[in-house]
């Protein structure tokens, strides 16, 4: 049976978040639970909280992670709640949170989720599946502009246009249902079979897969939150797969760790920010050659971590 998911810069992603005894941790993205039982064995006592908003990921971590009992809570929600459920726990502050952004392999390899072109399935791609739009429902909707922006912001496609002036012709004659029906408008306009088709396919796939699961509107706010909730000398550590997620990652750090932003010559401080992270990567880190090869799924992966600092200006 394949591999659930193996999570990518394990003992980078340890390392970084250095578990201390008696610490509370959080995986935001728990998946398979790779990296928490990481952490777990690396470190006795500590606690982890775990959220995924897919179900059947928490169904795996939680047979992965039953040893360590009410060690590991596991949290089925959208990450964007980080906040509010730490808080409903009266769990004031943390010592550590790790984002593995984006989809495991196994959503992506299960034949019912409709994440790839590989496998004919429903067009759905959420990953709770109990909540928001389909993917059917966004390519059968949405405006041929609104569709382009997504293909061409999120996918980065150089013929987002001409993809979506043919699902908008195509879906006045049938409505979209499954992923070979996308597949195959993608092919129509790109051609079959070649190197640019398949990754035509990939942007386009990868880009509805974001835009149904409002990937990058909810990053930015839980990296801040997350931000906040650190005690001092407590670790983040962000791993994106996609060039839009680094940079909402990059920024946001870059937010917390430069502070005050008053004017040089300025008598005191009106801006009202502080200092919060020390970076530990000034450049987002890579998985070595030696992991790409064993696992192509690392080479897209950047890692960024920082610590948070006591708050100085
Ligand atoms: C790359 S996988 C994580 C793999 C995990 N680190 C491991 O070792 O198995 C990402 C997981 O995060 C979940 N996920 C992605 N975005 C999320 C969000 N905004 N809120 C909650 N879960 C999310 C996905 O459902 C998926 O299971």
């Amino acid at each position: 049976m394949r591999a659930y998911h193996t999570p990518v810069m394990l003992a980078e992603c340890v390392e970084y978040l250095r578990p201390r005894p008696g610490g509370v941790y959080v995986d935001a993205t728990l998946g398979g639970g790779g990296h928490a039982l990481g952490l777990l064995r690396k470190q006795g006592g500590i606690r982890v909280y775990g959220f995924d908003q897919d179900p059947e990921a928490l169904a795996e971590a939680s047979q992965k992670l039953a040893e360590y009992g009410d060690q590991v809570e596991l949290i089925g929600t959208n990450f964007s709640r980080l906040r509010t459920e730490l808080a409903l726990r009266k769990q004031k502050s943390i010592d550590g949170i790790l984002f593995d952004l984006g989809v495991s392999s196994h959503q992506l390899d299960e034949d019912a989720r409709g994440f790839s072109f590989d496998q004919d399935a429903p067009l759905d791609m959420r990953m709770d599946r109990g909540q928001g739009h389909t993917a059917a429902e966004a390519v059968n909707t949405l405006s041929q502009a609104e569709l382009r922006k997504i293909f061409r912001e999120y996918g980065e496609e150089l013929n987002a246009g001409r993809i979506a002036a043919r699902i908008v012709r195509e879906r006045a004659d049938k409505a979209f249902e499954t992923t070979a029906d996308l597949a195959r408008v993608i092919e129509a306009v790109v051609g079959k079979g070649s190197r640019e088709s398949l990754k035509s396919k990939a942007r386009i796939f990868q880009s509805l897969r974001i835009h149904v699961n409002r990937e990058l509107e909810v990053l930015a706010p839980a990296l801040r939150d997350a931000i906040n909730l650190l005690s001092a000398g407590g670790r983040i550590v962000v791993m994106s797969y996609h060039s839009l997620e680094d940079r909402i990652v990059k920024t946001v750090f870059k937010q917390a760790a430069d502070g005050c932003v008053c004017p040089p010559g300025a008598m005191h401080c009106v801006c009202g920010r502080h200092k919060q992270l020390a970076l530990l990567t000034k450049k987002p880190q890579n998985a070595s050659a030696a992991e790409v090869s064993d696992n192509v799924r690392s080479r897209a992966a950047k890692l960024r971590a920082a610590e948070k600092t006591m708050g100085e200006r």
